[in-house]
């Protein structure tokens, strides 16, 4: 896979097309549509029943960039018809004769931010977006002039809500494709000089011994069969957090003196005793960090779990062929096997030059 920085300038012109693209929209209303739903919610049914509700260009350009409909080019208003070649160039949409139309993505707004990325679904996206990334946006904490580093990038949603509030932010994001989405998006925000990405592998690409004030990862954290699935850039290990372990690795060499980290992980648990207690206790110590554990959603790990359910779909997904019933028993076995009675979705804050760990369980 050809690993490699990517300024954050789209091809010249490119940059000049998405910022007038972005102003039209809003102009036209669609940030005004998007925000008049609950939070940054992404729920594409409660997007057609407003659509329902407009009429002329607003609702064509729901239609295309929140619906995934496609759209004759000549019926767009001239920025967002000009920006159609680059979004074909980025892998954002194709054409088709006179029609243009979204490929998988739809034009998402949260916490300001333009962002082409696939809404949740069940089927593991190119342009990843979920519920996790506006928490762990809403978690992280930001000083302005600080040096933000975002590993595990996607389409660049972490980064650039961080561009914004800093300053400055480098992206590392593994697959080619969700880098150059990232690059598009920060055109989009008017950040690319603010932005720079790597398509690469976690701290890989980065220059040596650059620090960093502020490190956000969201990282994949799905179980996954290692020794079955073909090799994956979604995989994190039989217990979801090999990401999540690198990422801590590394930080010590690249977090600043003060500096903060902010993770996502699904942590198991034994009837609410942490199995990975004791690890991240001592990672705190030996790094020399502070850890605070924030556990959120909860999630059964039986038979008939939605976890159960979605990582059986992640494995069919990529290899296809296993039996549905032996697949079944392989995976509630894999989660059972080390005593789990459960899992949390958690938030883990670091603070470099603290000490201790602390588990927060604030919701009832
Ligand atoms: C859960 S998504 C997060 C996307 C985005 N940061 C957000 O918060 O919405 C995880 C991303 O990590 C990427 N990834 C997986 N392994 C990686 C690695 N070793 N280095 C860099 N990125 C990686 C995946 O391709 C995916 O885009």
């Amino acid at each position: 896979m050809p690993f490699g920085h990517i300024s954050a300038h789209p091809a010249p012109g490119a940059e000049s097309t998405m910022t007038r693209f972005a102003a039209e929209l809003e102009r036209l209303g669609l940030a005004e549509f998007l925000a008049s739903f609950p939070g940054d919610s992404v729920d594409c049914h409660q997007w057609a029943c407003g659509a329902e509700t407009l009429d002329g260009v607003l609702r064509d350009l729901v239609g295309l960039l929140l619906l995934g409909r496609p759209m004759r080019i000549d019926r767009l208003p001239d920025p967002v018809a000009d920006a159609v070649p680059t979004l074909a160039d980025h892998g954002i949409a194709v054409r088709q004769g006179a029609e243009v139309q979204l490929v998988d993505v739809s034009l998402l707004r949260a916490q300001g931010i333009w962002l082409f990325a696939e809404p949740p679904s069940p089927f593991t996206p190119r342009h990843y977006f979920g519920t996790d990334s506006i928490n762990l946006a809403r978690r992280a904490v930001y000083r302005p002039g600080a040096r933000v580093l975002d590993l595990c990038a996607g389409p660049g949603f972490q980064g650039l809500v961080a561009a914004q509030r800093c300053g400055r932010a480098t992206l590392v994001e593994l697959l080619p494709d969700a880098a150059t989405a990232a690059r598009l998006n920060a055109a989009m925000n008017r950040l690319s000089d603010r932005v720079e990405v790597f398509a690469g592998d976690l701290y890989e690409p980065l220059p040596d011994q650059t620090t960093y004030d502020h490190v956000v990862a969201n990282v994949p954290f799905l179980p996954t069969f290692s020794t079955r699935e073909p090799a994956d850039v979604r995989a994190s290990g039989a217990d979801g957090f090999d990401i999540g372990r690198r990422v801590l690795a590394g930080l010590p060499g690249r977090l600043a003196p003060g500096g903060t980290a902010h993770l996502t992980a699904l942590l198991f648990h034994s009837d609410g005793k942490l199995l990975m207690e004791e690890e991240l206790r001592d990672w705190a110590c030996t790094a020399e960090c502070g850890l605070t554990v924030t556990l959120t959603d909860r999630m059964p790990v039986d038979a008939d779990s939605a976890l159960v359910q979605t990582t059986m779909s992640h494995f069919q997904e990529s290899a296809g062929h296993a039996d549905p019933d032996t697949l079944h028993a392989e995976v509630t076995e894999m989660y059972a096997r080390d005593g789990a009675t459960g899992a949390r979705l958690a938030f883990l804050r670091i603070d470099q030059g603290a000490s201790g760990i602390r588990i927060l369980d604030p919701a009832p």
